[in-house]
Order: structure tokens, then C-alpha cells, then sequence
């Protein structure tokens, strides 16, 4: 596990975007709950930073619509395409920590 951002960082209904271990992760944060996710869409590659968050626990990819499980990472109305790569999280107090193995 290795640290990525403190959790008052992330706002709600939001994402922040960080470099770990030259690794670029996606931290979103739906009712309280924070996912970590790669920054491509699995898609087409499409920069996730500008994805929207329209409902807890899912992100829309903004170039196709693409909508993926923040969980799972399967994108339940295209199950062809790839799923969107999820890291485990652990919250320690107020720093997140990711697993990018
Ligand atoms: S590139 Fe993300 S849905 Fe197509």
C-alpha cells in the first residue's frame, strides 16, 4: 500500500488525480466512499479525470458514455469491452493508500 492523497483532499461527488509510483490512479469519492481506478478508459483511452459522476460508486467515461463499476470496474452495458482497472484502497485516518499491485 502507498499513500496517494489525504481524504479531505477529494471532494464529494468528486475525483483527484495523482501520480503514484509513476502511476497515474484516479481517486473518486461517491457518499463517502473512496475508489481508485486508471486514468485511461479502457475503452478508447480516454483521460478519466473528466469522466462524470452521475450516481455513487460509478463513473461515466465522457467521450462515449461508458459507465463503469467503481467496484467490479465492468461496465455493465458494454460487457465486451475490458473492465476499467480498480485498485484496493485503505484509509488510514485522513491519507488514503493504494495498492498498485
Ligand atoms: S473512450 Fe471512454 S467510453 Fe469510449
Amino acid at each position: 500500500m502507498v499513500f496517494a492523497a489525504k481524504v479531505s483532499e477529494i471532494p464529494e461527488f468528486g475525483k483527484k488525480l495523482v501520480e503514484v509510483g509513476g502511476v497515474q490512479v484516479l481517486l473518486v469519492k461517491t457518499k463517502g466512499t473512496i475508489y481508485a481506478c486508471e486514468h485511461e478508459c479502457p475503452h478508447q483511452g480516454a483521460p478519466l479525470q473528466g469522466a462524470l459522476i452521475k450516481e455513487a460508486g460509478k463513473l461515466s467515461c465522457q467521450r462515449h458514455g461508458y459507465r463503469f463499476d467503481l467496484v467490479t470496474g465492468v461496465c455493465a452495458e458494454h460487457k465486451e469491452c475490458v473492465p476499467l482497472k480498480i485498485y484496493p484502497v485503505e484509509i488510514r485516518g485522513d491519507e488514503v493508500f493504494v495498492d498498485l499491485d
